[in-house]
């Protein structure tokens, strides 16, 4: 059984002082839902003061990107190291980082053999675009995000990833994919590249993630699905109440 995964990509959202009131509704009843991983993931900026408020919580903290680099010129970059002293999980290779600043899926895969090396947690991001969707490239897409996001990948590490499905097509826009369309993605073409790839006892226990458009209303589809581990949700993880639905869902 894999534990259910529930992560919140705040993107550029919440400075430190709304970071402190967003969490100050969030920490008591998300720390209170044990069986289910729960992670935030807050801007640069506000990751001290959430690191602060999640001190002797079960809540875990992720960082939305980060440099290779160990150290050096490379001006607007945060490390690994970095981001580990206030973290545990790093989200790598969002649509929105491919999209708009250029990460490939050679830069994905550099990122997390980094943070392999640092032992930070990743969620990795794959997902078609609407054009690829309607040309019928899903299959091809995400087969080949996810082989070469991942490649060079240790034994050890593996079933430390996570993998989020998301869709780009149902990314922020309120139509989030059918929960049997993101199953068939993830038990036909996630799990069968994780199995050729690491095994599969180790691609078993690999947590797929769906993301787009998730939210307390349609979370229960998603999470009754045998593939689906959980959510990485975006818009709807910057309301309080509707965050802590989605976990408890994914805790029943
Ligand atoms: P959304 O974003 O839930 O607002 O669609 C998901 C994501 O980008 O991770």
């Amino acid at each position: 059984m894999r534990t259910k995964f529930v992560a919140g990509n705040w993107k550029m959202n919440k400075n430190a002082a709304e970071t402190h009131d967003l969490l100050s509704m969030l920490v008591g009843g998300l720390d209170a839902i044990h069986t289910v991983e729960r992670v935030v993931c807050p801007p640069f900026t506000s990751l001290m003061a959430a690191a602060e408020m999640l001190n002797g919580t079960g809540i875990g903290l992720g960082a939305q990107n980060m440099h290779w680099e160990e150290k050096g010129a490379f001006t607007g970059e945060v490390a690994p190291g970095m981001v580990k002293e206030l973290c545990g999980y790093i989200i790598l290779g969002h649509s929105e980082r491919r999209a708009y600043f250029g990460e490939t899926d050679e830069t994905v895969n550099k990122k997390l053999l980094a943070a392999q090396k640092a032992w930070l947690t990743p969620i990795v991001c794959v997902g078609e675009t609407l054009a690829q969707y309607e040309a019928g490239e899903t299959a091809q897409v995400v087969a080949s995000q996810t082989r070469l996001g991942l490649q060079g990948v240790s034994s050890e590490f593996a079933p430390r990833i996570v993998v989020a499905y998301e869709p780009v097509w149902a990314i922020g826009t309120g139509k989030a994919s059918s929960a049997e369309n993101a199953q068939s993605v993830h038990s036909g073409i996630i799990r069968p590249i994780l199995t050729d790839m690491f095994g599969a006892e180790t691609a078993q226990s690999i947590r797929v993630l769906y993301g787009g458009s998730v939210t307390a209303a349609n979370a229960v589809d998603f999470f009754s699905q045998p593939d689906i581990d959980g959510a990485l949700v975006g818009g709807a993880s910057l309301k309080a109440d509707e965050f802590l639905s989605i976990a408890r869902v994914a805790a029943q």
